[in-house]
C-alpha cells in the first residue's frame, strides 16, 4: 500500500501541492523534511499533522537508509529513515527561504542503528559558514535535536553535515519554522537552544505543533519537592501588553510549580549552572501566568534575582490566566549563574513558574560568501559536466572545505572570487559550455585529457585574466578564438591546444581549412562578435586574410605601444580633421581611416591637463576591456597637450537620433528591436560591472552614448572616460557631479556616493526613452522628468499610452509591461532599491522572449526548463511574469 502511495504522488504532484494548500493553512511558512524519504514521497505526521516531504530536492548527495525496526516502536515516522553521507567532509543542504526573516531551524537525530555498526558517530552541523554545533549522542535509541533561533541574511540557506572522522554524519528531519521577528531579539548572535522546560506538567509527555503554532518542543519537568498548580481554563496571550509575543501554548502555561515552603516560611526557585566556557552568554525566557483565582487576603509577588542581583528591575506579580514573558534584550558572561524567584515579605503564595527557556548565544560570522555570478557559473558547470566531485555548499569557503579543483582567491574586496578551474581527467563530455566564461576572473583553466568535443567558445575572450589554457588531449575542432590567440602570441596567456581532433590555434590554418569563411556567412551573429576582437588585431588580422592587399608583413603581434598614435599619424587617419562625427562630453569626434578601416577620433579637450597623469595607465587598461557590446578602443594620442582616443567606427550613429521625434516613420526601431538593443546596452553595462576588476562605474549612460553598428548591435561608448579626467567629486568636494541631466542618479546627486547603482538609474532612464520615445526632460511638460511622467500615465493602466505612437500596436503588450516595471525598478529614487544590471540583463531576456513568442505564435503560457526543474509561467491579470508556485 504504500508504495502504491508515493507512486500516486509522484504521479500528481501539482494536486497533491493544492491540496496541501488547502489542509495545511497554519503551517505556512514552515519546511519539514523527512530525510531519506523517496523523493517525490510528502506524508503527514499522524501524531501532529505535520506535513513531511522528502529532503531529495535540497541535497545532492547522500543515501537514505532505515534504522532498525525494533527502534522504530513508539518514535514518530519522520525518525524512521536517515539520510546518511558516507562521501565527503562536508554535505550541505540549500533551502529557499525569505531574506532577513527569523527561523527557528531543528535538525533532528536517531541513529537506530541504521548503518548495522552499532557504533554511535560524531559529527559537525554548519549553518553557512559557520559552526553551530557539535551533533553526539548518548544512546542509540534516543532522539538527540539541534535547534537554533536564526535571521537569514539571504535568500537561501545551507545547512551542512560535517565529518569529522569520528564516524559517518546522517540526519533524519530538519525543520524550519518563521517566527516573528520581536520575539527572542538578541543583541548579536544567533540562539542555541539549551533548554525549553514545561514546568509543573503532570501528562508525562512533550507537546509541539499543533499545539505551540510556532513549533517549539516543551519538554515537561517537575521535581518531587515542588507543588504543582494547575488549571482547566485557558491561558491566554495578553495581546494587550508588551509581554504577550511568545505565543507559549496554554496547554503549557496551563501547568505550573511553586516550591515547597522552607522553614523560615518564604519559598524560593534556584536555578544554578556554570558555563561550560567563561565567554557562552545565555539568554533566558521565563513564561509566568497566574492560574489560581486568588482571594482578597492571597497576594503572590516575587523577585527575579541573578547572582543575588535584581536582574528584573521590579517586583512581578504574575496575571491571572494571562503569559507573561520576562527576558532581556542583551547577555554578559558571567562565571556562574545563580538565578532565583524570590518571595516577597508580604507575599501569602510562594512564586510560580509555568514554563521557562535557555539559549546560548553563538556567533555566526556574516563572512561574505563566493561571489554569486561565480557561484551561478561553477553550478550550471557542474550540472552541465554532472561533475561526480563532492561539490557542495560555497565552492570557496570555509577554505578548508572548497571545491576539488576550485581555486579562489580571498583578497577581493567583497567576496572571494573563484581563480582557477581544473577539470583534467574528469571525463567530462559533450562541449566547453560558454558557462565558464561567467568565471569572470578566472586566471587558468584546465578542461586537459577530457572527450570534450565541438569549438572552444568565442566567449571565452571575456576572461581578461586568463593567463593558463589547457585544452589538451580533447576532440576539439575548429579554431581558437582570434583574440586567446592573440594574447598567447603576445605572451600574455600560456596555450595548449595538442592532442585534438582538428583544433588550430594559429591565424594561418584558419585560411588553411578555410573555416571562417562558411562559418561567417552562416552564422551572421559570429561576424559581429569577431568584428568587436577584429577591429582591435585590425592591421595583422587584416593582413592575414588577403583583406588589406599592400600589405604583405607576416607580424602577428601587435605590441601594445603600437596602439600609441603620434598626433601627425592622427592627422593624417582624420585627413585633418575633415568630418565630424559628433560632438560628446569630452570632446568632438571626427571620422578616420586605419589601414581601410573606418574609425572614430576622439578629439579630447585640453582645456586642463592636469589629472592626465594617469591617463596612459588608464588608457592601457581600457584597451583590454572587450565585450560585444562596448566600443572597442583601436588607440590612443597623448602628445601634450593633444589627446585622442580612437575607437571603432559604428556606422548607425547613436540611439538618441533613432528615437528622436525627427525621425521619420521609415526609420521606426520595432518593439523587439528596442529590447534587443537595451538588451545589448545592460550587457555592456553588466559586464563593466560585474566583468572588470576594479569594476567600472560608466557614470554617463545615455541615449547618445549607445552606438549602433551596421546591423544594429548596441554598444555602449564612453566608458572608463569619467574616471581618466576625475571631475571635482574625487577630491572629495562636491561642487560638479559627472553626469548629464535627467540621467543622473539622485542620490548621488545628494550624497556624492557613487557606485554601480548610478549606472543602473541611467540606464533606467534610457530603457524609458526606448519605449517611449520621449527625452530624458521635456520642459515643456508639468511632469519634466520621464519617471514622473510615465508613473503617472501608468497609474491609470494604459500601457498604450505609454509606448512610442510610431510603433502602432506592433507590440506584445505582456512584453512592454515588463519593459516599464523594469525600467521604473531601475529609476527607484534609492539604490538599494534598485536592481543589479544582472537581474536587469535577465529580465530583459524574458521581455524580448516574450515578444519573440508573439511573432513566432507561441502560445503565451508555455513551460521552460529552468536550473532545478520545471518553472510554470503564466500571465498574471497585470500582465507582468510571474512564476507558479510549485
Ligand atoms: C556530547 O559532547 C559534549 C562535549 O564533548 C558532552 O558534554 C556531552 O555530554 C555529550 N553528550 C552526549 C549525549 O554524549
Ligand atoms: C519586523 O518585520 C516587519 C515586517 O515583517 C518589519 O516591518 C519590521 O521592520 C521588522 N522589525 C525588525 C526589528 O526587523
Ligand atoms: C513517562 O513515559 C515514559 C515513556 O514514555 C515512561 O517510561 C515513564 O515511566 C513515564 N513516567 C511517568 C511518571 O509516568
Ligand atoms: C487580543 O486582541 C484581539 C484583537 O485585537 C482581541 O479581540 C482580543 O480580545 C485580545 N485578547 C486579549 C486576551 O486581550
Ligand atoms: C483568607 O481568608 C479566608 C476566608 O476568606 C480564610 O479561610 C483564610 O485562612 C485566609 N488566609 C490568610 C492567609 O489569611
Ligand atoms: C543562589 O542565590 C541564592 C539567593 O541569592 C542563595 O541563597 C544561594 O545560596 C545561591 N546558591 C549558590 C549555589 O550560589
Ligand atoms: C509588598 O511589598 C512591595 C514592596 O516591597 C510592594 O510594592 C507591594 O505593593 C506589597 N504588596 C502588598 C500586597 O502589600
Ligand atoms: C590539474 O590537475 C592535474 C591533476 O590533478 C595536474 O596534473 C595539473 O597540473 C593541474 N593543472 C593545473 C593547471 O594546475
Ligand atoms: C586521462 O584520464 C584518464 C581517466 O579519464 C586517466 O586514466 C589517465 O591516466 C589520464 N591521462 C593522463 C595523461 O592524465
Amino acid at each position: 500500500m504504500k508504495i502504491l502511495k508515493h507512486f500516486v504522488y509522484a504521479m500528481l504532484p501539482l494536486v497533491f501541492v493544492l491540496v496541501h494548500l488547502v489542509h495545511a493553512q497554519d503551517q505556512s511558512g514552515f519546511i519539514s523534511l523527512d530525510c531519506g524519504l523517496p523523493k517525490d514521497s510528502r506524508y503527514s505526521e499522524p501524531t501532529t499533522k505535520i506535513d513531511y516531504i522528502s529532503d531529495a530536492p535540497f541535497i545532492s548527495s547522500g543515501i537514505s537508509k532505515s534504522i532498525f525496526q525494533a527502534y522504530k516502536a513508539n518514535q514518530p515516522r519522520h525518525v524512521g529513515l536517515v539520510r546518511s553521507f558516507p562521501q565527503g567532509s562536508r554535505n550541505c543542504y540549500k533551502l529557499k527561504v525569505r531574506r532577513a526573516a527569523k527561523y527557528l531551524i531543528r535538525a533532528t537525530f536517531l541513529y537506530g542503528n541504521y548503518d548495522g555498526l552499532n557504533k554511535l558517530p560524531q559529527f559537525d552541523l554548519h549553518l553557512g559558514l559557520n559552526k553551530w554545533a557539535t551533533v553526539n549522542f548518548s544512546s542509540v535509541n534516543l532522539i538527540t535535536m539541534r535547534e537554533i533561533i536564526h535571521i537569514t541574511s539571504q535568500s537561501h540557506l545551507q545547512i551542512c553535515l560535517i565529518n569529522i572522522n569520528s564516524g559517518t554524519p546522517f540526519i533524519s528531519a530538519l525543520e524550519l519554522r518563521p517566527l516573528k521577528n520581536n520575539t527572542y531579539v538578541t543583541s548579536t548572535g544567533s540562539l542555541a537552544l539549551a533548554y525549553r522546560y514545561d514546568i509543573g506538567s503532570t501528562a508525562n509527555q512533550s507537546y509541539r505543533y499543533p499545539y505551540d503554532l510556532l513549533d517549539r518542543l516543551w519538554t515537561p519537568y517537575t521535581q518531587k519537592d515542588w507543588t504543582t498548580v494547575t488549571t482547566s481554563h485557558t491561558v491566554d496571550d495578553n495581546n494587550a501588553s508588551v509581554y504577550d509575543s511568545y505565543q507559549v501554548p496554554s496547554i503549557v502555561m496551563s501547568t505550573s510549580a511553586a516550591p515547597l515552603k522552607a522553614r523560615g516560611g518564604s519559598a524560593s526557585w534556584e536555578f544554578y549552572w556554570e558555563p561550560a566556557d567563561l565567554t557562552t552568554k545565555y539568554y533566558v525566557y521565563w513564561h509566568f501566568a497566574e492560574l489560581q483565582k486568588l482571594q482578597s487576603n492571597q497576594s503572590r509577588a516575587f523577585q527575579v534575582t541573578l547572582n543575588g542581583k535584581l536582574w528584573y528591575p521590579k517586583t512581578f506579580f504574575p496575571t491571572y490566566l494571562k503569559s507573561r514573558t520576562l527576558h532581556s534584550n542583551w547577555a554578559s558572561p558571567v562565571s556562574s549563574y545563580n538565578f532565583s524567584l524570590v518571595q516577597l515579605a508580604n507575599s501569602t503564595l510562594p512564586p510560580i513558574l509555568n514554563a521557562f527557556e535557555v539559549y546560548t548565544v553563538i556567533e555566526l560570522f556574516s563572512q561574505p560568501e563566493t561571489d554569486q555570478n561565480d557561484v551561478d557559473a561553477i553550478n550550471n558547470i557542474k550540472s552541465t559536466y554532472r561533475v561526480s566531485r563532492n561539490w557542495q555548499g560555497d565552492p570557496c569557503l570555509p577554505t578548508e572545505y572548497s571545491w576539488a579543483g576550485v581555486n579562489c582567491n580571498h583578497e577581493y574586496v567583497d567576496n572571494p572570487r573563484i581563480i582557477s578551474l581544473n577539470l583534467s581527467s574528469s571525463g567530462l563530455t559533450g562541449e566547453i559550455t560558454s558557462y565558464i566564461s561567467s568565471l569572470a576572473m578566472l586566471e587558468s583553466l584546465d578542461l586537459s585529457n577530457n572527450t570534450l568535443i565541438g569549438s572552444v567558445p568565442e566567449s571565452l575572450y571575456r576572461l581578461q585574466k586568463l593567463s593558463v589554457l589547457n585544452l589538451k588531449g580533447n576532440m576539439l575542432t575548429g579554431s581558437v578564438p582570434a583574440e586567446l590567440i592573440e594574447r598567447s602570441k603576445n605572451g600574455f596567456l600560456s596555450l595548449s591546444v595538442e592532442e585534438n581532433q582538428g583544433l588550430c590555434a594559429s591565424f594561418s590554418c584558419k585560411k588553411k581549412k578555410n573555416i571562417l569563411i562558411p562559418l561567417v556567412s552562416s552564422i551572421g551573429a559570429l561576424l559581429v562578435l569577431l568584428s568587436a576582437a577584429a577591429i582591435f588585431v585590425a592591421p595583422a588580422w587584416k593582413k592575414q586574410h588577403g583583406i588589406d592587399a599592400r600589405s604583405t608583413v607576416q607580424n602577428t603581434s601587435l605590441e601594445p605601444k603600437q596602439r600609441q598614435f603620434t598626433y601627425s599619424e592622427v592627422l593624417k587617419i582624420t585627413n585633418n580633421f575633415e568630418r565630424i562625427l559628433g560632438k560628446g562630453g569630452f570632446g568632438t569626434v571626427y571620422h578616420g581611416l586605419i589601414k581601410s578601416t573606418d574609425v572614430a577620433v576622439k578629439m579630447l579637450s585640453s582645456s586642463s591637463t592636469e589629472g592626465y597623469h594617469q591617463f596612459q595607465a588608464e588608457v592601457k587598461l581600457l584597451m583590454r576591456v572587450y565585450h560585444r557590446n562596448l566600443t572597442s578602443l583601436v588607440g590612443y594620442c597623448h602628445e601634450g597637450t593633444r589627446i585622442a582616443l580612437i575607437y571603432e567606427y559604428m556606422a548607425n550613429g547613436n540611439l538618441q537620433s533613432y528615437l528622436s521625434a525627427e525621425n521619420t516613420n521609415e526609420n521606426v526601431l520595432s518593439w523587439q528591436g528596442r529590447i534587443q538593443i537595451a538588451l545589448d546596452a545592460a550587457q555592456g553595462l553588466e559586464y563593466l560591472h560585474n566583468g572588470c576588476e576594479p569594476p567600472i562605474v560608466h557614470r554617463d549612460v545615455k541615449t547618445s552614448n549607445i552606438l549602433l553598428a551596421r546591423n544594429f548591435q548596441a554598444k555602449l561608448a564612453d566608458f572608463g572616460l569619467s574616471k581618466i579626467f576625475p571631475t571635482d567629486s574625487d577630491t572629495h568636494v562636491s561642487t560638479k557631479v559627472a553626469g548629464t541631466p535627467g540621467y543622473l542618479d539622485p542620490e548621488y546627486y545628494k550624497t556624492n556616493r557613487l557606485n554601480e547603482k548610478s549606472d543602473v538609474y541611467s540606464f533606467g532612464v534610457v530603457l524609458l526613452e526606448i519605449i517611449t520615445s520621449r527625452p530624458a526632460i521635456s520642459r515643456s511638460q508639468e511632469r519634466a522628468h520621464i519617471s514622473q511622467w510615465v508613473s503617472y500615465v501608468v497609474a491609470d493602466g494604459d500601457i498604450r499610452s505609454v509606448i512610442d505612437p510610431r510603433l502602432e500596436g506592433d507590440f506584445e503588450v505582456n512584453s512592454v509591461w515588463k519593459a516599464v516595471e523594469i525600467a521604473m525598478a531601475c529609476v527607484s529614487p534609492t539604490s538599494f532599491q534598485r536592481p543589479s544590471m544582472n537581474q536587469v540583463v535577465a529580465e530583459l531576456k524574458d521581455c524580448l522572449a516574450i515578444e519573440e513568442a508573439r511573432k513566432n505564435h507561441i502560445p503565451l503560457i508555455h513551460a521552460a526548463e529552468a536550473d532545478s526543474g520545471e518553472k510554470f509561467y503564466v500571465a498574471s491579470s497585470t500582465g507582468s511574469i510571474n512564476p507558479l508556485p510549485r
